[in-house]
């Protein structure tokens, strides 16, 4: 064997021996980097005469490039190596359970208001919606509630400084004023709900200076006291989800209804606890007040520019807050606002359960 192929074969052997790409390395420097043993034969071929040239570099040309085709050979065969470990180390179990972090909840304010669109939808009604700053004209006047109800009074509603131009501001009190803001703004038949804050200067257990209401109203022609009972016990039943609802209609007084109706639920005493449903009167029942209504006054009609005689309507009002009480069975209102995450984790909801006048009653 000559010197060279002797070296050849040892370099080559090295090469496949190399079990790291940092050892490949070395190898390569230490054979054809500048002062490599192989750099260092191909610089003896410079100064030959050609024939000699003829002669001896053939073998060192060829040492050269079989040691650089075995240098990269190795090294490919190292790199897909590596790949091969990480991909290997690297694989991700797409089965665990994935980490879905903290979760919200509806508010069963926000829940019951949603309830109440899906129902009042399915009935033909649109959401509408007006200010949380009123002023005294929508929110009183217009209503026929006189100068000198006590309403207006500075201890039962949230008044604003007087406005340059007169006008007297005030936190809205109830839903109603939307009532003349879809009249004045609209053409009828008009059926529309109206759900939102309002805003009266009260606080305990059961009363809270904010809370909700929601407002209905029906324009229309020929339309009937018949007309808002059956809509009511229609949206009664499905709310509450239950068959046996019986309304008690007393009569009562409202400026901007006439004549008003105010509407109790029947409940029954189950384990102590009055559950919705049942006939009031029978024993161990009671009844529960869950809305105003009545028919729009005629003087709401023509304020707002329509001829009474030709368009009728009803209207009603109730509180959110205390439908989602009656419901759910919470007996503190001021939890509603106090935002205790303990509070809302217990009663909150996921969002995705609402009924509708189909799925809710007798379902
Ligand atoms: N606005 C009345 C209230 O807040 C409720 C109501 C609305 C009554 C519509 C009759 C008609 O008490």
């Amino acid at each position: 064997m000559t010197e060279i192929s002797a070296l050849k074969a040892g370099l080559i052997a090295d090469i496949a021996a190399a079990d790291t790409l940092e050892a490949l390395e070395t190898l390569r420097v230490g054979a054809m980097g500048k002062n490599g043993v192989v750099t260092g034969l191909l610089k003896t071929l410079g100064p030959m005469s050609p024939e000699e040239r003829l002669e001896k570099g053939p073998p060192i040309q060829d040492l050269r490039e079989s040691v650089t085709a075995a240098l990269a050979e190795k090294k490919a065969a190292l790199e897909q190596a590596a790949l091969d470990a990480k991909l290997a180390a690297e694989t991700i179990d797409m089965t665990l359970p994935a980490d879905i972090g903290p979760q919200g909840s509806v508010h069963p304010v926000s829940q019951v208001m949603d309830e109440l669109a899906e129902i009042f939808a399915d009935l033909g009604f649109s959401v509408a919606t007006g200010p949380e700053i009123e002023d005294d004209w929508h929110n009183f006047t217009a209503l026929n509630i006189p100068e000198t109800h006590p309403a207006r009074a500075m201890h039962d509603t949230f008044y604003f400084p007087d406005a340059e131009d007169g006008k007297k501001m005030l936190l809205r009190t109830h839903t109603s004023p939307v009532q003349i803001r879809t009249m004045m703004n609209g053409e009828p038949p008009i059926r529309i709900i109206a759900p939102g804050r309002v805003y009266r200067s009260d606080s305990d257990a059961t009363h809270t200076p904010m809370f909700h209401q929601i407002e209905g109203l029906v324009i229309d022609k020929g339309i009937t006291l018949g007309h808002l009972k059956w809509t009511l016990e229609t949206f009664l039943k499905a709310f509450f989800e239950r068959d046996d609802i019986v309304l008690r209609l007393r009569p009562s007084y409202f400026p901007f209804t006439e004549p008003s109706v105010e509407v109790d639920v029947g409940y029954t005493l189950i384990n102590g606890q009055r559950v919705i449903g049942g006939d009031g009167d029978a024993p161990g029942g009671g009844w529960l007040e869950v809305l105003g209504s009545g028919m729009v006054n005629r003087r709401v009609i023509e304020a707002c520019g329509l001829d009474p005689d030709e368009w009728q309507g009803f209207a009603f009002g109730t509180g959110v807050d205390r439908l989602a009480m009656l419901k759910y069975g919470m007996n503190d209102l001021r939890a509603f606002f106090d935002g205790d995450l303990r509070w809302l984790k217990h009663y909150g909801f996921m969002g995705l359960d609402v009924p509708t006048l189909s799925g809710g009653v007798g379902a």
